[in-house]
This record gives structure tokens, C-alpha cells and sequence, in this order.
């Protein structure tokens, strides 16, 4: 039976751990929650079959096989840290927080015997990129399109004085790679980041995101291209009912991760 703790009882944590409780009986259990907000985890430990404790992250990863990380990119690298380094196995929603410093972990992961999952999320692709990268590839662009509001708020947004309620056709409000990406439009951060650790870093990937007002849902586009030919994937992403700036799929993208960590047949790269 897998421990599981789960840091972080909004959306995705939520969701991931009322659908272990109801699905996973006998394979994996939730044995420890943790949030910044105490009612979170009054709230869910209330709602799940398998009573589990309410405890701070240490006690959280003594008490666990596996953590997943669905709290921010602000918490999630010393989250993920702390876990590597009680070599216990970490799952990380939040990959934006992870780009700066990747290398030290991955490698620390490596000392310690632990693995590190991070799900493809909001976006597709990522299968087609594993095999690519392993010949040259010249090119890896992800395209994000969402309706102007969804933007309000975005630091490079406020920086640059744009006034979201004037555009009234698609308009591009960025390009550049997905460190300034990370940095412009913090919660777009998520997509690239997990784009730029599976393919060529975060220097090479270019990110370019259009405000566009006939836009119903968060449009991602992957665009590959190399010596394996070009590989375009385009995912439009129903706003999860809960909060509308994590996408349905980025749950269920969570959910298959975890079940494939349970199961000994994978398909796909
Ligand atoms: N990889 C992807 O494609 C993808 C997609 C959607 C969301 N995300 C990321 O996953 C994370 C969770 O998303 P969500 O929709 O569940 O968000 P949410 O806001 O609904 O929930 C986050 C929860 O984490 C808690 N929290 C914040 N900081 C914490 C900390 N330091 N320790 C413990 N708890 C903390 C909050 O109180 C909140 O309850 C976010 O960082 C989000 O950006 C990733």
C-alpha cells in the first residue's frame, strides 16, 4: 500500500485526494495532508474515507512513500527538496519553481534514490518531444492563447501599462524563451516550465502569448520541430469548476501520472 501525502488542499490537491480515497483502496492511500490554510485541511481530512493526519511537511514526508506537491511555485522546490532528501519519491504540479535550479535536484534525486514526477499538466506533446530530443531539434514554441482578462494582473502586463480591456482582436503580448516567460506571466509559468525541463531548457524554448478575445477556453500549442520531422499538439483546456486558472486536464494529467506510478505496463514514451 503507497503512502501518500499532499501538500497543498485547493483544486488539484483536493481533487487528487478525494479521487485516491474513492478509487485507489488497496493500492494507495492518503495518510498525510498539509496547507498554509488550515480549514483546507480540516475541510478534506472531514471528506476522505482514509482519516489522514493533518501534519507540517516534515512529518508530512516521515509519514509517506510519495508527496505530491500542489501547493505553488513559490513552496514547491523546497518542498521537493526536502522530500529528495529524505529519499522518499516527489510529484510536482508547481514545475515553474522548479526551472531555476533543476540540475542540483535531479541530481540530488539521483544520490538518494528518489524519483521526481512531474505531469504533462495543461499541455500535450511532451510524448512526441522525449523521443525528438534524442535527435537534433531546432525549434520547440509553445503558443498560449487565453482571453485578455486572464491575464490581469500578469507582472509584465502591469509593467508595461497594457490596457487588457481595449483589445478587441488577437493581439501578441509576448514573446521571448520561458525564463522571461516565467518572470512576465508567473501563472503561465506551469506549461512552460514542465515544456522546457522534458526538451531543451529554458533558454532555447520560445514562449508566445496571444490575448485573445473570441477565446472560450486556455489554448496551448506545442510546436516541435527537428530532425524527426514537426510535431504541432493543441490543447483547448476547460477551466477546472474550482478555479478557473487550473485546467480540467492538469488534474486528470495528475491522476494518470499517479496511476502510472501504481502500474507495471506503461504506454506511450
Ligand atoms: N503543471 C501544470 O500544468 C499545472 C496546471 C495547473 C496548476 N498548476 C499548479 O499547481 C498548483 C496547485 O494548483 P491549484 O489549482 O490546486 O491551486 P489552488 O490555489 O486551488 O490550491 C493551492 C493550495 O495550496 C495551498 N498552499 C499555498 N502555499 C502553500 C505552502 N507553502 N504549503 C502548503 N500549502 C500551500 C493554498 O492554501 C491552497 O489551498 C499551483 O501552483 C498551480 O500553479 C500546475
Amino acid at each position: 500500500m503507497m503512502r501518500i501525502g499532499i501538500v497543498g488542499c485547493g483544486t488539484i490537491g483536493a481533487k487528487l485526494a478525494k479521487y485516491i480515497d474513492a478509487n485507489l483502496r488497496g493500492k494507495a492511500q492518503v495518510s498525510a495532508i498539509s496547507d498554509i490554510d488550515g480549514q483546507k485541511t480540516r475541510d478534506l481530512a472531514g471528506a476522505l474515507r482514509s482519516t489522514p493526519k493533518i501534519l507540517e511537511l516534515d512529518a508530512l514526508i516521515d509519514a509517506a512513500d510519495l508527496v505530491i506537491e500542489a501547493a505553488s511555485s513559490e513552496a514547491s522546490f523546497d518542498i521537493a527538496k526536502r522530500t529528495i532528501n529524505a529519499g522518499k519519491d516527489v510529484m510536482v504540479m508547481s514545475t515553474g519553481g522548479l526551472l531555476k535550479d533543476y540540475k542540483m535536484l535531479f541530481e540530488l534525486a539521483k544520490e538518494r534514490g528518489a524519483n521526481v514526477y512531474l505531469p504533462s499538466g495543461a499541455i500535450c506533446g511532451l510524448d512526441g518531444l522525449k523521443g525528438a530530443k534524442f535527435s537534433k531539434i531546432d525549434r520547440v514554441t509553445l503558443t498560449t492563447r487565453k482571453p485578455p482578462e486572464g491575464f490581469r494582473g500578469a507582472p509584465y502586463i502591469v509593467k508595461n501599462k497594457i490596457a487588457l480591456e481595449e483589445i478587441k482582436s488577437d493581439t501578441v503580448l509576448f514573446e521571448g524563451d520561458a525564463l522571461e516567460a516565467m518572470e512576465g506571466f508567473p501563472a503561465n509559468i506551469n506549461v512552460a516550465a514542465t515544456l522546457s525541463l522534458c526538451g531543451i531548457g529554458s533558454a532555447k524554448t520560445k514562449v508566445k502569448i496571444i490575448a485573445s478575445p473570441s477565446a472560450t477556453k486556455n489554448i496551448h500549442e506545442v510546436e516541435v520541430e527537428g530532425e524527426f520531422g514537426r510535431l504541432l499538439a493543441r490543447t483547448e483546456n476547460v477551466p477546472s469548476p474550482d478555479n478557473p486558472k487550473t485546467s480540467y486536464l492538469a488534474i486528470l494529467s495528475a491522476i494518470a501520472t499517479l496511476n502510472g506510478i501504481l502500474e507495471r505496463v506503461k504506454i506511450g514514451t
